[in-house]
């Protein structure tokens, strides 16, 4: 069997790690220091650095380097004098020498995107077993993760009962619409949400900084005709745009689009961020898409705002697409979460006879990440 070696460059400023397995992997003199794993720079309890930039000596280079029989990369640094130690394992965990990522607006390889096709095989859960059993809740949120949205059967039929299911994986953010809110017809309607017409499929509230990341809808009746759920895949939605026209997805993620509303006494929610959103990696992040709390645009060129309309009307044809649909009816005791951030939500229109009757709440997405990243870990041992 081949054995993991390791070569110094002239100078001590960085090395070559080639394993066993064939893999070369190159790292700087100073990525190592900084990444050193002992209680002089972490902390053994919870991983928290305990050094700043300036405990580095900015003439930081290797005067050792050797891997040992038990698979561990030993390092001497100069002028610390100081000796460091990284099991390969780590290291391979976290090399950053390799290809660069694939084209702008790649997604993270735990996403499965989904159409009308999705039909009926919607990820759900029943709530006694994500309550009672780790691996149903597990894989619960791993479909949330994959997906944007699941939904819930079996819950408890009383006001309020969705702050449980948030409370299975987090915290609920309160906002000026309450902890909870309700979702049902009212007359003299401030917000659309109220009212029984049919909705455009639109993010929540991207008026806000920041928006909210998770939303769930908790059904508590509903014995109206219509009124059906429907989600739309928003990653999806770019990546089409992103394909059938490179330009207008271009100017959705260069250009900002303006939300605003002032439904609330005293307060005046608004925010200019684009309706997609690419990180400094180049990864697809987020949509924010909502006819609704549209503003005036005035922050685009006038040489490019036909540019900008003509691709943001693309991606409204997308979104309005039947095919990029999925739809259930939500029977009382059924709620489902979305991802707001990638997942956009909305109802058909519904009659006046007989009740709908929801609850909303807004979840926050990193609390369900951090435990399912934990499920993940155990689960993994
Ligand atoms: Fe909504």
């Amino acid at each position: 069997m081949t054995e993991n070696k390791v070569e110094v460059s002239d100078d001590g400023g960085q090395l070559r790690l080639v394993m066993a397995d064939g893999e070369s992997l190159r790292f700087h003199a100073f990525w190592l220091r900084d990444n050193a794993l002992e209680e002089d720079t972490r902390s053994l309890a919870n991983g928290q650095r305990l050094i700043t930039m300036a405990d580095i000596p900015n003439d930081t280079k290797i005067l050792h380097a050797e891997v040992t029989e038990d698979a561990n990369l030993v390092i001497e640094f100069t002028p610390e004098n100081k000796r460091a130690m990284y099991p390969l394992p780590w290291l391979k965990a976290h090399a950053y020498d390799r290809p660069a990522k694939m084209e702008e607006g790649w997604l993270s390889q735990n996403l499965i995107l989904w159409n009308s096709s999705l039909g009926n095989q919607v990820p759900v859960v029943d709530f006694e077993t994500a309550c009672k059993d780790e691996s149903g809740l597990h894989g619960w949120l791993r479909s949330i993760r994959s997906h944007g949205f699941a939904k819930m059967t079996g819950c408890p039929l009383e006001s309020g009962a969705l702050i449980k299911v948030a409370e299975l994986f987090g915290y609920v953010r309160e906002t000026n619409y309450g902890k909870w809110f309700e979702v049902r017809s009212e007359v003299n309607p401030s917000n659309l949400a109220f009212t029984s017409l049919g909705l455009q499929a639109h993010t929540d509230n991207p008026y806000r900084d920041p928006v909210p990341t998770m939303q769930i809808l908790y059904c508590l009746e509903n014995t109206a005709d219509g009124g059906e759920s429907k989600v739309v895949d928003g990653f999806a939605a770019a990546k089409r745009l992103q394909m059938e026209n490179p330009e207008s997805f271009s100017y959705l993620k260069n250009y900002n689009m303006s939300f605003e509303y002032n439904g609330d006494k005293g307060q005046i929610l608004k925010t200019r961020k684009p309706m997609i959103e690419i990180s400094a990696e180049g990864e697809l992040t987020g949509i924010r898409f909502n006819n609704r709390a549209a503003a005036p645009i005035s922050q685009v060129p006038f040489e490019k705002m036909s540019g900008f309309y003509e691709a943001y009307r693309h991606l409204d044809a997308i979104i309005d697409d039947p095919t990029m649909h999925v739809t259930f009816k939500l029977n009382a005791g059924e709620c489902f979460i979305v991802d707001n951030t990638r997942v956009l939500h909305s109802r058909t229109a519904f009659s006046g006879e007989g009740k709908r009757w929801l609850q909303g709440c807004y979840p926050d997405k990193d609390a369900l990440l951090a435990k399912l990243d934990y499920l993940d870990r155990v689960e993994a041992g």
